[in-house]
């Protein structure tokens, strides 16, 4: 196992669009999962898609941690429900829905800085896991957002694009000290994606 290194926003991998796995259980797919669990944990992330590791295929890993589930429940962000480690390949995303929600984003391949970041707050995503069988689910909230954030990296796509506001975008530490300043509880820390 090793840890990869992790592509920075400008580099020109992040702006392309990946391909799809043929065979989710190659030897050197599984490889590179292992590989992309290992960096995320030591990043520390919350997701991360194969892109981000210099590796163009569509195949993302996330979890939903129990702290950030509990953050949910004390009403300071989304809900969210703890979701084991999953690794997704091939995925579709469909809104179930029109409703939209912002909320703080952040990315390892955007280090230091954070977003108020637009998302469907309901979706069904559906794929591979790496034995071949088929993953079909509902997420709402925290979940829905991370599945969107980690599929956009397969088609270019990192979260400042998506914003509509880029007043909202700055630095993590600046960022926290306005929340402060403000003692708005929507503006909680954010997790690197
Ligand atoms: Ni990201």
């Amino acid at each position: 196992m090793s840890i990869l290194k992790i592509a920075r926003m400008g580099h020109p991998i992040l702006g392309r669009s990946a391909a799809p796995v043929d065979d989710p259980g190659h030897p050197g797919i599984r490889r590179l999962i292992r590989d992309m669990i290992e960096t995320m944990a030591d990043a520390p992330g919350i997701g991360l898609a194969a892109p981000q590791v210099h590796v163009l295929i569509r195949l993302v890993i996330f979890h939903v941690p129990a702290d950030r589930a509990e953050d949910a429940e004390e009403g300071a962000d989304e809900a969210a429900e703890e979701v084991p480690l999953t690794v997704l390949i091939n995925p579709v995303v469909e809104p179930l829905g029109d409703e939209i929600a912002l909320a703080w984003e952040g990315c390892l391949s955007v280090p230091g800085l954070t977003g108020l970041v637009p998302r469907f707050t309901r979706i069904r995503y559906t794929g591979q896991s790496p034995d071949g069988r088929s993953i079909d689910r509902v997420a709402e909230g925290f979940h829905a957002r991370v599945v969107q954030h980690e599929c956009d990296h397969l088609d270019g796509v990192l979260y400042p694009m998506r914003m509509g506001d880029l007043s909202q975008l700055g630095f993590l530490d600046e960022m926290r000290l306005r929340a402060e300043a403000d003692r708005d509880p929507e503006d909680e820390p954010p997790s690197e994606l």
